[in-house]
C-alpha cells in the first residue's frame, strides 16, 4: 500500500529521473519504498520487510555490516575527505592490507569509486605502457558504461549510437582459444581483458583452457593481461580471485562493488610495478578528486577482515544455494532452461525472457530481490550474502519453487504471452 509519502518519491523519481525507474521501483517493493537495511533484509517504507539476494552483487557482506559501519563512522568523526596535500594513514593502510590480500603479487594500486573507474585506469595505463591503440576483450563482456568502459561492454543495447566515439576493441568468442594469438599479429594489441566469470552476461565462466591459453598469448605478445573481478571477485565465487586461484598471469585485477563492505563506494586496480609506470614517472597522469578518500578507504580493512571471517560459513550458504536451485529448477524444465553459478553468484537461465521477468514480478512479490541481468535478459541472478543464514536460503528457494510454479502456470495459460 502507498502513502502519499510513497508516492510523492514515485512522483519525484519520475520527474527528475526516468517514469521506467519509478514504475520498476514501485512494481517491486508494491507501492512501497525502501526505509531501512541490515544484514540480508531490506525494510520498506509500510514496515514489510524484503530478503535482499539480489543488490547487484555490493552487498557481499549484507547491509550495514557492523565492523565495516563503526570503521566508516570512526573516519567520519575523524577526517572524511583528505587535503590531497598530506599524505592520509587511513588510505595508505587501506592500500596496504589490499595488496597484502593478494600476497603482493600486485603491488601497485590505483582507487576509484565505481567498477568502471578502475576499467578505464587499467586500459589507458596498458595503452601508455604498450604504446599500442587496441584492446581486446570477451563476447558478452560487461565492464561498465563511461564511454571508455563502455568500448570493451559488448552488449549491443548500451552501445548504440556511440560506436564512432568508442576507442577500438575486439571481442572474443570463449570458444576461440587461438583468438588472442590471432589478434595480436599485427602488434597492434595493448591489452586483453576478462571477466573469469561473466556476471551480468548471466554468471557464464570463460572456460579455463581457453583463458590459459589465451594469457599465454597475450604474455608472449607483450599484451597486458586484465582481469575483471568486480563483480566475481573477493570471495563472490569462492576464491580472493579467480584469476589468481587459477594462476592465471595477471599484470592487473580490478575489485569493486563490495571493496567498501556494501557501506562505501570504492574501486581499486592492482597492478605490477611496469604496468605502474606512467604514473610513477608522473602521479598527475591520472587522478581524481574522489580517489582513495579516507572515508571510503575507512571501509576497505573492514571489509576484508569480515569477508574472511565469513569465508567458510559462506561456502556452505553456496553449497545449500546452489544444491537447493537445481532441485527446484529440474521440476519445471518447461520454465528454467538451465542453473548456473558457484559460491554466491547464481543464474537461474529461463526459457524465454518474458518468463524471466515473470518470475522476477513473482519473488517480488514474495519479497524476495534478486538481480535481472543487464546483457542477458533471459536470466535472473542471485546473489546471497555471505550472512545469509540457511534458514533465509531456504525460504528463498521456498519462494523461488513457488514463483517457478506461478510462471509455469501462465506459461501454460498463455503461452504466447509468457514466451513470446
Ligand atoms: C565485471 C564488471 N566490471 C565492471 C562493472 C562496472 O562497475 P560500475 O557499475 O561500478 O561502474 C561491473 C558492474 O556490474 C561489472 O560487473
Amino acid at each position: 500500500m502507498s502513502t502519499a509519502a510513497d508516492r510523492a518519491v514515485f512522483q519525484t523519481v519520475a520527474r527528475h529521473f526516468t517514469r521506467a525507474t519509478a514504475f520498476s521501483g514501485k512494481l517491486a517493493g508494491q507501492g512501497a519504498v525502501e526505509h531501512s537495511a541490515d544484514g540480508a533484509t531490506v525494510t520498506l517504507s509500510d514496515g514489510r520487510t524484503m530478503l535482499d539476494f539480489g543488490s547487484y552483487a555490493v552487498t557481499l557482506l549484507g547491509h550495514r555490516h557492523p565492523a565495516v559501519v563503526a570503521a566508516v563512522r570512526a573516519q567520519l568523526d575523524a577526517m572524511p575527505v583528505s587535503s590531497r596535500s598530506l599524505v592520509n594513514p587511513v588510505t595508505a593502510a587501506a592500500a596496504e592490507r589490499l595488496v597484502g590480500y593478494f600476497d603482493g603479487l600486485l603491488p601497485r594500486l590505483y582507487f576509484g569509486l565505481n567498477g568502471a573507474d578502475v576499467v578505464e585506469a587499467a586500459v589507458k595505463l596498458a595503452r601508455l605502457v604498450t604504446g599500442r591503440p587496441r584492446v581486446l576483450a570477451v563476447e558478452g563482456a560487461y565492464h561498465g558504461k563511461s564511454l571508455g568502459a563502455l568500448a570493451l561492454t559488448h552488449h549491443p543495447r548500451f552501445r548504440a549510437g556511440l560506436d564512432a566515439v568508442l576507442p577500438a576493441v575486439t571481442h572474443l568468442s570463449a570458444d576461440d582459444p587461438d583468438a588472442v594469438a590471432r589478434e595480436v599479429a599485427a602488434g597492434d594489441v595493448a591489452a586483453l581483458i576478462f571477466e573469469p566469470v561473466q556476471g551480468e552476461n548471466g554468471v557464464r565462466a570463460l572456460p579455463e583452457d581457453t583463458l590459459r591459453a589465451w594469457c599465454g598469448q597475450a604474455r608472449a605478445a607483450g599484451v597486458t593481461v586484465i582481469a575483471d573481478e568486480i563483480q566475481c571477485g573477493l570471495r563472490r565465487c569462492g576464491p580472493r580471485s579467480v584469476a589468481l586461484d587459477l594462476g592465471l598471469p595477471v599484470d592487473a585485477l580490478l575489485v569493486g562493488k563490495p571493496l567498501g563492505g556494501g557501506v562505501m563506494p570504492i574501486s581499486a586496480l592492482l597492478c605490477t610495478d611496469e604496468l605502474y609506470g606512467p604514473l610513477i614517472e608522473d602521479p598527475a597522469r591520472h587522478t581524481a578528486t574522489f580517489s582513495g578518500q579516507p572515508l571510503c578507504a575507512a571501509a576497505v580493512p573492514a571489509a576484508l577482515d569480515a569477508i574472511e571471517s565469513l569465508a567458510d560459513h559462506a561456502e556452505s550458504v553456496g553449497e545449500r544455494l546452489g544444491a537447493g536451485l537445481r532441485r527446484v529448477a529440474a521440476a519445471r524444465p518447461g520454465v528454467v532452461a538451465e542453473v548456473r553459478g558457484r559460491g554466491l553468484l547464481w543464474a537461474l537461465d529461463f526459457t524465454g525472457d518474458a518468463v524471466a521477468g515473470e518470475v522476477l514480478v513473482e519473488l517480488t512479490r514474495r519479497e524476495v530481490i534478486v538481480s535481472p541481468c543487464l546483457s542477458a535478459p533471459t536470466s535472473l541472478r542471485l546473489l546471497p550474502p555471505m550472512v545469509a543464514t540457511a534458514q533465509e536460503v531456504d525460504h528463498v528457494l521456498a519462494t523461488v519453487e513457488e514463483a517457478l510454479a506461478a510462471a509455469d502456470f501462465a506459461c501454460r495459460a498463455n503461452p504466447a504471452e509468457v514466451t513470446g
